[in-house]
């Protein structure tokens, strides 16, 4: 192997650019070659792979986003489109492909390994929600940006003794709302792995404040959706004011975590020498706090378990 490339593709997330980092640096100090390939898939089937060295990864450890940019490319999903990607990374004379992206982008890893090309996937999503890795990168800063977000909500609610309903990311996944509300003090946690009664919500928002609670902080889970309509209701039923904040992409953004950072690092380096290794179709992940290394296709199709003990601990502390 003396050549490989890499993209990222989907949502961008903080952490990618950590990652295309280690990718490129452990890949040079192996006598590699690599190229960067601009906007994901849609820069692939476009031809936009350029020479990256050790400095085209400079002063890019704690910037958000990524550099090589990122795209949703639908077209990726018809196969004559990735039997063109395959031949021209072939033209390029790229031996394998690194892609730093969530399920969609595996997905398209998956199929471009069928048809000869070498693969490996890094997973960059703020979803969390790839069951065989504990984390995803990306994930630990857009948990802190909430955090952030919601402590400063607090301030206000509890000024004005109100209610506020924040919805945060995470598409069908609830970890981003679960966590947030863990390390926020949330008094509701309403995410799609749960069922939820919006009656029974408000009954326990009438019956926190005769306790004295000064305010309320309800986490919705995008996946959930529907923070106004829910702001509303609630409003109507206790006779509290009710805010609703979406933190939208926000979320997406920011200079990584020192933890997504040292993940990216982690799983960036094991890429590579997953190649070395002569390994193909595989995705680098985090278990236990070891970096480990699937097969592609069992990846995807693994069921992600839910943290139900996290969500218990969750009631049991929000009261
Ligand atoms: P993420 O990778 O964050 O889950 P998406 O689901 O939007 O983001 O997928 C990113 C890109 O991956 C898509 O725009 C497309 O180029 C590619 N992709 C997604 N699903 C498929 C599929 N079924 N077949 C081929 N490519 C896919
Ligand atoms: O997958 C990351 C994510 O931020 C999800 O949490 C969200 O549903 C989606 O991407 C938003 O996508 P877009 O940037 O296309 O609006």
């Amino acid at each position: 192997m003396k050549k490989i490339a890499i993209l990222t593709s989907g949502g961008d997330a903080p952490g990618m650019n950590a990652a295309i980092r280690a990718v490129a640096r452990t890949a040079i100090h192996n006598g590699l070659e690599v190229v960067g390939i601009q906007r994901g898939y849609a820069g692939l089937i476009n031809g936009e792979l350029t020479p990256m060295d050790r400095r085209s990864v400079s002063d890019i450890i704690q910037r958000g986003g990524t550099v090589l940019r990122t795209a949703r490319c639908l077209e990726f999903k018809k196969e004559e489109v990735r039997e063109r990607a395959a031949k021209i990374l072939k033209t390029y004379g790229v031996d394998a492909l690194v892609v730093i992206g969530g399920d969609g982008s595996f997905t398209g890893a998956k199929l471009l390994s069928k048809l000869g090309v070498k693969t490996v996937g890094l997973p960059g999503t703020i979803d969390n929600d790839l069951a065989y890795t504990d984390f995803t990168i990306g994930f630990d800063t857009a948990l802190n940006t909430v955090l952030d977000a919601i402590n400063k909500l607090r301030d206000t609610s509890t000024s004005h003794e109100r209610v506020s309903v924040v919805e945060v990311m995470g598409r069908n996944c609830g970890d981003l709302a679960l966590y947030a509300g863990v390390a926020g003090g949330a008094e509701s946690i309403i995410i799609p792995e749960k069922g939820f009664d919006r009656d029974e919500l408000c009954r326990q928002i009438l019956e926190g404040k005769k306790d004295g609670k000064m305010h309320n902080l309800i986490l919705v889970a995008e996946g959930v959706g529907g923070a106004d309509d829910l702001a509303k209701y609630i409003e109507e039923i206790t006779g509290i004011e009710t805010r609703a904040t979406i933190l939208g992409h926000i979320q997406r953004g920011g200079s990584p975590t020192a933890f997504d950072r040292v993940l990216a690092s982690r799983l960036g380096h094991r890429a590579v020498e997953v190649l070395l290794e002569g390994k193909t179709a595989r995705v680098i992940g985090l278990r236990n706090n070891q970096v480990i290394d699937d097969d592609i296709d069992e990846a995807l199709a693994m069921e992600r378990k839910f943290d139900d003990q996290l969500f218990k601990i969750s009631e049991a502390l929000s009261n």
